[in-house]
């Protein structure tokens, strides 16, 4: 079967997180995505929360599935001459480098266009255009500059950063995008063009709902936030709101049974209007359902502590699976909180492949999460992470056609492999 991007081939000069989640994506949609190492040492992660000592760490290779590893010493002259041809060759550069790495490299955008017109050069960088735009940037300093943190977390206590890779993960979503937007258009105009995200930007818009609240500050107090219920006065800015649902309806993670040995023995219940009556029968306080101080769900935003305090009572009694199943025969919306370890474990993400087990030749067999976007006519095939430049001799006879007389030309010159590159120096 053909997959959506096969004929698209990607230039790969990611590192880190939030680029290879792009190329990543683009490899599962059957883009030929070839990965651009520094001899030696390639991408940095690979040696990066190591595991198994001597072998490519799970960070590298849960972000770099499907593609192949060429080493490449772009400051060498033979290989900028190899990297000039790569670039004619193929219809997308990305890459995550430092501020100005690409234009120190001697490839600014413009020489890029000038060698292939059509090229398509998406970059991620910490910030755009402004008085940070020189700054490196990783995961938790976009959490923090892009609106995430100042909004995570209890009123009372510090911003916190959240788990989930908003920063890295979430910018290289939205690069992906970017991309497959633009190769769109190319097909109407032939041109290639220039594609950025910022991680401050990115963050920023899946924080938009807080910038939403922002304003709605300025006409009154967030009566949904807990802190309006408690007389808490509101401040200028945005507050830390908890657990408290940011749509409109009431929810709060409560405790199951066995929270007291169990870090994750909670379920987050969401008190939604229409299923209120059926909340209050579930929970045993029918008379809720006329009582003027719950009837409503203007007169209950007072009392929501009283209201949650109770649910929690109710859910204490049962283990969070109970309570989902309880509670979803009434069409009250809830989650329990699953760990990491219950994920692993959860056959029906294995059955769709969104959390899939992938054979290595070093590491041996390990999970990973799969392709979470499911495509009736392009569906996904998890493959292994490429070794460090083990497809530099296939890349170059495939890709530029190489003879063996110009791989042991390319070889000699240091472009390719450390070792040579120091006997060149
Ligand atoms: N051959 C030769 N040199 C190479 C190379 C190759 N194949 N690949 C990279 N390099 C060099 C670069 O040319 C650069 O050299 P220079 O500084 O002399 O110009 C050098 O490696 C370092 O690149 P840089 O990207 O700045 O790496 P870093 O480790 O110093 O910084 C980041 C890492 C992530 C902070 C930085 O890349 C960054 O801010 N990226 C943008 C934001 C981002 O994506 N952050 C999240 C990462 S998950």
């Amino acid at each position: 079967m053909t997959k959506a991007l096969d004929g698209v081939r990607v230039l790969d000069f990611t590192h880190v997180q939030s680029g290879p989640t792009c190329t990543q994506l683009l490899a599962w949609f059957g883009a030929d995505v070839i990965k651009i190492e520094r001899p030696g040492s390639g991408d940095i992660t690979r040696g990066q929360l190591q595991d198994i000592p001597h072998v490519d760490s799970l960070y590298f290779t849960m972000l770099n599935h499907n593609k192949r590893s060429i080493t490449l010493d772009t400051k060498n002259p033979k290989g900028k001459e190899l990297l000039t041809e790569l670039i004619k060759q193929c219809d997308v550069l990305v890459e995550n480098f430092g501020p100005g790495v690409l234009d120190r490299m001697g490839f600014p955008w413009e020489t890029i266009q000038a060698i292939n017109p059509k090229m398509i050069v998406a970059s991620i960088k910490g910030f755009g255009p402004g008085p940070y735009e020189d700054c490196k940037v990783y995961e938790n300093v976009a959490q923090c500059t892009g609106g995430a943190a100042s909004t995570t977390g209890f009123r009372d206590g510090p911003p916190l950063v959240t788990g989930a890779q908003i920063g890295d993960s979430g910018t290289g979503l939205h690069l992906a995008l970017g991309i497959v937007t633009a190769l769109y258009q190319r097909t109407r105009t032939g041109r290639g063009q220039r594609v950025t995200a910022a991680m401050q930007d990115g963050v920023l818009n899946l924080t938009r709902v807080k910038l939403r609240d922002q304003q709605r500050l300025a006409h009154g107090p967030l009566k949904e936030y807990s802190q309006f219920g408690e007389d808490i006065p509101f401040g200028e800015a945005v507050p830390r709101a908890g657990n408290d649902s940011g749509g409109g309806q009431p929810g709060r993670i409560l405790k199951c049974k066995g929270s007291e040995t169990d870090p994750n023995a909670y379920i987050y219940v969401i008190t939604q209007a229409p299923v209120w009556e059926k909340i209050c029968d579930v929970i045993g306080e029918p008379e809720w359902k006329t009582h003027p101080d719950y009837a409503k769900p203007a007169a209950r935003l007072k009392h929501l502590n009283a209201i949650f305090a109770r649910i929690e009572q109710w859910t204490m009694t049962k283990t969070k699976f109970e309570a989902m199943d309880i509670l979803n025969e009434h069409d009250i919306p809830c989650g329990p909180i699953l760990s990491m370890k219950e994920l692993m474990e959860d056959e029906s993400l294995r059955a769709t492949g969104t959390v899939v087990e992938v054979d290595h030749p070093t590491r041996g067999k390990y999970l990973s999460v799969g392709n979470p976007i499911k495509m009736s006519d392009s569906p996904t095939e998890v493959k292994r992470s490429p070794l460090l430049g083990e497809h530099t001799d296939e890349v170059l006879r495939e890709v530029l056609g190489f003879s063996d007389a110009q791989l042991a030309d390319a070889r000699a010159s240091g472009a390719l492999d450390p070792q040579r590159q120091a006997a060149a120096e």
